[in-house]
């Protein structure tokens, strides 16, 4: 895919989603085409307020597309992928109309997935269907979500009859959603408690579509009926817990949560790769049964983004709320580097950096890699700044004063909001 021009991406947000002194990569226009900010200057609170008064709901700018990720080869063909997109959508179709499933598209579509995947180039990322239109969410969810599940199975070595079984399982996952009422899986606020106990009864639903057909064994009827089940016994539709739930079914929940994650609905925007691994490991242990999570976030990031989650010299926000460096990875757990604590809980500069390997210290976790042009300048002066200190020291033993000024509301550092979707998302 050898472009000699630099590629744009047009991002949209929604302007419930803007805030005070946000920094994007290019000029900001409404929908009617109006420009309202310039790229790099941060937005005022004014304009923000402007926008919401003048009842604009969603803004876009566009951003360029790294290029290290564009000049990888990817897994999947784009005839593939739209052949499985189209198989998907006839799978829904058909249960709207109480008609045979397409048994041998699903099929084969999960054969020529497993195939592309087992004979792609190492340092092949893997594309995914990207949503276009809102309602086409199950579709290319459901593809997403067995691609996903073939390529980790895959790391997993498994064989192959088994992850044909995933895969297909995988695409019939949410198919169950056919039968809750539209209106109720569409909606855009919070669900009433009857409304949540219809969304999931899916799983049911979708276990007792699947059953119906003796070309889908146990282990594909399982992956609809227990996706939504989680480690600490906490899931639906029976509360198993731990090794109860079946291995294909949690590795389908930990794609489907993913795929929630990073893709954009119509109440949230589509969050960056490494907050979902984020999110996976914090929920590694209570929703996702920690050796298929840990794998996953260890293996997987590579092969979608081309690159690790982490890299040295990423400012990062803590569960504590302290902002610091990493300074070290480690190969084995690519989520718990070594880093350099500069900010502390309180959004004060420390005296002399603490630096904490996050592999040993189980009080600290890393919730949101810092992507702010602005606060990241003022990060880095504030690195650069230590270590100048640090050479100082030898010859002098004068003390740096702590500056005790509230350091990241006045930079705009901004903690991370509880981001994660899947707490939003009641159409999973
Ligand atoms: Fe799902
Ligand atoms: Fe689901």
């Amino acid at each position: 895919m050898a472009e000699k021009e630099e590629r744009w991406l047009k991002i949209e947000l929604y302007t419930s989603f803007l805030y005070e002194g946000m920094v994007l990569h290019g000029d900001l226009y409404t929908e009617l085409g109006e420009k309202v900010a310039n790229a790099k200057e941060p937005l005022s609170k004014q304009l923000i307020e402007e926008l919401k008064l003048k009842g604009v709901k969603k803004v876009y700018y566009s951003k360029p597309v790294p290029k290290k990720i564009k000049e990888l080869p990817e897994v999947i063909k784009p005839e593939t992928l739209e052949k499985g997109f189209l198989v998907s959508q006839e799978v829904a179709k058909s249960i709207e109309g109480d008609k045979p499933l397409p048994v041998k598209d699903i099929e084969s579509t999960v054969e020529t997935f497993m195939g592309e995947i087992s004979s792609s180039k190492p340092e092949a990322v893997l594309n995914m269907l990207e949503l276009k239109e809102y309602d086409e969410y199950t579709y290319t969810h459901s593809i997403n979500v067995s691609l996903l599940s073939i390529m980790f199975a895959n790391f997993l070595k498994w064989d192959d009859k088994k992850i044909k079984d995933l895969g297909v399982g995988a695409i019939l996952h949410d198919m169950g959603k056919i039968l809750v009422p539209k209106e109720i899986i569409n909606k855009n606020g919070k669900l009433s408690n009857e409304e949540y106990e219809l969304v999931k009864k899916h799983t049911i639903y979708g276990y007792e579509i699947v059953k119906a057909y003796k070309e889908f064994n146990e282990t594909v009827q399982i992956i609809p009926l227990l996706h939504h089940e989680c480690y600490n016994g906490t899931g639906y539709p029976f509360g198993l817990s731990g090794e109860k739930i079946d291995e294909v079914a949690q590795i389908v929940s930990i794609a489907d949560f993913f795929d929630a994650i990073v893709t954009k609905r119509s109440y949230k925007p589509g969050y960056p790769l490494w907050n979902a691994f984020l999110a996976i490991q914090q929920n590694t242990g209570t929703k996702f049964i920690p050796r298929l999570a840990i794998e996953f976030v260890n293996k997987m990031p590579q092969k979608l983004a081309g690159e690790p989650v982490l890299k040295v010299g990423d400012f990062v926000i803590l569960n504590t709320k302290e902002i610091a460096e990493i300074v070290e990875l480690s190969d084995k757990s690519t989520l718990k580097p070594t880093v350099k604590i500069y900010i502390n809980s309180k959004q004060q500069k420390v005296k002399f950096p603490i630096v904490v390997m996050l592999e040993v210290d189980q009080t600290r976790a890393i919730e949101k890699i810092i992507d702010d042009e602005k606060a990241l300048e003022v990060l880095k002066k504030l690195s650069l700044e230590f270590k100048k200190d640090k050479d100082k020291e030898g010859v002098k033993k004068e003390e740096k004063n702590t500056n005790d000024k509230d350091i990241t509301k006045e930079n705009n550092i901004q903690n991370s909001p509880n981001d994660n979707p899947e707490q939003k998302d009641k159409n999973k």
